[in-house]
């Protein structure tokens, strides 16, 4: 089974995990252990696949020896992981990576390293190879295990690297450092095949993998055991996962396998291409208790003639159908989209057409984009491209329909006992926490911070467009 599913050989990632451990035996026969451990730092763009895979090099980070701190300045490990969905997100990256240049002239002997979605892209290496003389490595998506060597490499004096792998495969029994404690990201494949045509991601993730699901259940229980009350279920399309195993495992059953596990947990996924959303799915959501009755489906387009150019592979009349039934068979559930906004060709009529979608689907929230060309996409090569001003007049009617169409769905749910997960203390008011359940929007409410990553039971008592207000039950 493993060669089937393109794993990277077991003893090539303890290489790297020994390279790692070599790094931290120099460091303690310096003394440099503890407090006195040089710091790393972890900036993390795009989405949570990425904050996933963050999570996995802060556990390479710590496996060297450093200890993490949260301020780059301390850091003598520097890494930036990086998303390259719209031009502003790469902006973004250049700039912060550009201001480290200062930490690097105060110290020099400072590493930086720069992985994700952008420099997986050769144009994007080229650049900070030569632009960026104070960036140590680039690593993309597929090379995460790769770091210890990388760094062992740069600061033994053998220059800097710069990789972009041909072939992506899955890295199992990598160590991870997460984020939050009681939520928790679980990655259950890599890749996309979908190839719409606005989009980066299939260039940059390579094609879809799916990871076997005895290592899928074994990262769940021991997130479980580690204290986690809330797993997402990641993929670009968790709708595909299992295609490439052929194993009669498919996403519907690893999220029954998941929800069956012993313990008081939740269960959220994320992203499902409608294209590929089953009633299996549906029933799944609608049974198992510990799934969250929360659906991300974006539908990009309410245009069947956009929609066909966008190469999503499905109609607004089949995307409807999805959502009669997810509204059918799960009661009040949370349903939210992406849209994106002055695609090329995107006439007014197309656009009323997705005005016409949100006010149909009536979302709980939705992610709005304006279209940006991606090099290499086919959209980029498309001719009508809209002028940024058409494109900003169509966002800002977007966003003031769906505002009023979220207060009105926010208020179904005053008066209902709502599970949720206690996220943080109120940073104005330390007597209110915060917590999210089903609704996709943050519930306030008063409590005690020895609350904080428990699952509660509130009651909703008032509703706004963006919050909602209740008290423990
Ligand atoms: N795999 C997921 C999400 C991928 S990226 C899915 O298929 O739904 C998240 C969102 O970014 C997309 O849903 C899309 O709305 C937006 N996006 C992707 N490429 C874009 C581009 N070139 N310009 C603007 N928005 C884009
Ligand atoms: Fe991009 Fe489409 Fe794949 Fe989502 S399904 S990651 S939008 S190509
Ligand atoms: Fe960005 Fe890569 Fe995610 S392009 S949105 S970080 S998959």
């Amino acid at each position: 089974m493993q060669n089937k599913v393109k794993h990277i050989d077991k003893s090539e990632v303890s290489a790297q995990l020994n390279t790692a451990r070599e790094i931290a035996d120099g460091f303690a026969a310096r003394g440099l252990v503890g407090e006195a451990a040089p710091g790393y730092f972890i900036h993390t763009l795009g989405c949570q696949q990425n904050e996933a895979d963050s999570e996995r090099l802060a556990g390479l980070c710590a496996l060297m020896g450093y200890r993490r701190v949260d301020d780059p300045a301390e850091a003598r490990l520097i890494l930036v992981n990086t998303c390259a969905i719209r031009e502003h997100a790469e902006k973004r990256a250049l700039s912060f990576i550009g201001e480290y240049k200062h930490i690097k002239e105060a110290h020099p002997d400072t590493v930086i390293g720069v992985g994700g979605c952008m420099v997986t892209q050769r144009h994007r290496a080229d650049k900070l190879k030569m632009s960026f003389p104070y960036v140590s490595f680039t690593f993309d998506t597929g090379a995460i295990h790769m770091v210890p060597s990388l760094v062992k490499k740069y600061v033994s004096g053998k220059g800097r690297s710069f990789i972009i792998s041909k072939d992506y495969k899955i890295a199992e029994n990598i160590p991870t450092v997460t984020s939050s404690r009681h939520s928790a990201w679980l990655s259950v494949m890599y890749g996309c095949n979908n190839f719409c045509s606005y989009c980066i991601v299939p260039y940059v993730r390579g094609r879809e993998r799916s990871r076997l699901p005895d290592d899928i259940i074994a990262e769940a229980k021991r997130l479980i055991e580690g204290g986690a009350r809330e797993i997402t279920l990641l993929g670009q399309n968790v709708n595909s996962y299992g295609r490439d195993l052929d194993i009669g495992e498919n996403f519907a059953s690893i999220m029954k396998k998941v929800c069956a596990l012993d313990g008081d947990f939740r269960v959220r996924f994320m992203t499902s291409h409608p294209k590929d959303a089953s009633s299996e799915l549906i029933d799944v959501m609608a049974t198992e208790e510990k799934a969250v009755k929360h659906f991300h489906l974006p539908v990009q387009s309410g245009s069947d003639e956009i929609l066909c150019r966008m190469n999503r592979r499905y109609t607004s009349a089949h995307y409807k159908g999805i959502l009669d039934e997810l509204k059918k068979k799960v009661p009040d559930v949370s349903i939210t989209s992406d849209i994106i906004v002055g695609f090329p060709g995107e006439t007014e009529a197309d656009f009323e057409a997705t005005l016409d979608m949100i006010r149909y689907a009536e979302y709980d929230m939705i992610f709005s984009f304006i279209y940006s060309p991606r090099i290499g996409t086919p959209a980029a090569e498309m001719e009508d491209q809209i002028p940024a001003e058409v494109s900003s007049e169509r966002f800002r009617r977007l966003t003031a329909l769906q505002d009023s169409i979220s207060e009105k769905k926010n208020s179904r749910f005053v008066g209902k006992k709502l599970k949720l997960l206690v996220d943080e203390v109120s940073k104005t008011d330390n007597t209110m926490l915060t917590g999210r359940g089903d609704p996709v929007r943050p519930v306030h409410f008063k409590g005690d911070a020895s609350l904080v990553g428990q699952l509660v039971t509130v009651e909703i008592t008032a509703a706004t467009p963006y919050t909602l207000e209740g008290k423990l039950v």
